[in-house]
């Protein structure tokens, strides 16, 4: 697995990360335990997480991986969204549910605006700082985490100085080695979130669909930790990713070497595609997909270490579908642009 210094911080971690927003919600403990141990297997050290994720559970199931190799890992969670326990008959019918999805895709999708509906925003208190963070070290089983995200906040509350202060007080006190804000672009990499100066960290949705973005990342990238989430737009833009891909390989401006590879259509393209046009020479340090299945992890993993494609082909790629996404007459799906 390639590893990348994260950015002015002295950490280093898999430039692959493992996005835990699935664990204990989409897939079952015993499915959470196995994925993680698998992408530990194959290298992955970068683990992402949330309170809020798997009904508050995520941190949880991460919390019982860590254990024994806490110091070979980089952790981060966040704060900010409170998640609503899950207790009963609600719990119980949680794997009856998991089946449902995966047969039924449909019925996801009409149980996420109800599954949203449980979830408290925007709660960037300083009192709820200080209890969430205790929270999640207590799920983790640490006693630091190497990054405390804000979780969607709004644009105001970068002005909340005592929330702030007490953010200041917890890094130095060691419980978190670095803060940061995860956001649209238009905010995590804004003049006011440099201003708040222990705000060393930005975790922003990038993807095939808001890549035309990416152009003044490697700037923000020397002076903050850049986290790349939301890679494949989420469950719901896999689909979109791939007739995104099918489109730039039909661009009378794609070399023909180029257009040869996109039309192979194997199994792995869309990660090589994806997960590379993210990371090379963008300034992004880490990229965190969800990533339960087996067969998915590893075409992400090999997308890394085993690419198609040379450097040169990666620009013309992300600079098409940048071109792409700026055409008024392409629809863009809303996956976090
Ligand atoms: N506001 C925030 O802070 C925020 C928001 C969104 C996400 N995140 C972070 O970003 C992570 C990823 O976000 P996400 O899960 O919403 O979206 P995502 O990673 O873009 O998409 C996940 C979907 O892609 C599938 N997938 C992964 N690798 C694949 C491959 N090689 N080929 C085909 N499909 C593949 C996954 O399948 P399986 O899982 O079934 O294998 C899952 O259905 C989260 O876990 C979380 O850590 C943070």
């Amino acid at each position: 697995m390639l590893t990348a210094k994260l950015g002015p911080s002295e950490l280093r971690s898999s430039v692959l990360g493992f996005g835990c927003a699935a664990l204990m919600g989409r897939a079952s403990r015993r499915d959470s335990l196995r994925a993680l141990n698998a992408a530990s297997d194959l290298g992955i050290t970068f683990f992402d997480t949330a309170r809020s994720y798997g009904y508050g559970e995520s941190e949880t199931v991460l919390g019982e991986f860590l254990r024994g190799r806490r110091d070979q890992v980089v952790v981060s969670t966040k704060f900010g969204i409170l998640p609503v326990g899950q207790h009963g008959w609600k719990k119980a019918a949680r794997g009856f549910a998991r089946k449902l999805f995966r047969f039924v895709p449909a019925a996801r999708r009409a149980a996420r605006t109800q599954i949203a509906a449980q979830f408290s925003h925007n709660q960037f208190s300083t009192e709820i700082l200080r209890r969430s963070l205790n929270e999640s070290l207590r799920q983790l089983r640490t006693d630091y985490v190497d990054f405390l995200f804000l979780h969607s906040p709004p644009a105001s509350v970068l002005e909340q100085d005592e929330l702030f202060g007490e953010l200041e007080r917890i890094v130095a006190a060691g419980k978190v080695r670095f803060a940061g804000i995860s956001a649209g672009p238009e905010l995590a990499v804004s003049q006011s979130v440099h201003d708040r100066r222990v705000l060393k960290a930005s975790q922003i949705p990038v993807n095939l669909f808001n890549l035309h973005r990416t152009s003044g990342y490697k700037t923000h990238a020397e002076q903050r930790v850049l986290v790349a989430n939301l890679p494949f737009g989420g469950v719901d833009g896999v689909a979109a990713s791939r007739d995104r891909i099918r489109r730039v390989a039909g661009l009378r401006g794609v070399p023909a070497g180029l257009a040869r590879k996109l039309a192979e259509q194997d199994d792995g393209l869309m990660a090589d595609v994806v997960l590379n046009v993210i990371l090379r020479h963008t300034g992004i340090h880490t990229v965190v997909p969800s990533m339960i299945r087996m067969q998915h992890l590893r075409a992400n993993v090999d997308a890394i270490v085993n690419s198609r494609f040379s450097n040169d082909e990666i620009t013309c790629l992300r600079e098409e579908f940048a071109r792409l996404n700026t055409q008024p007459e392409v629809a863009a799906p809303q996956v976090g642009q």
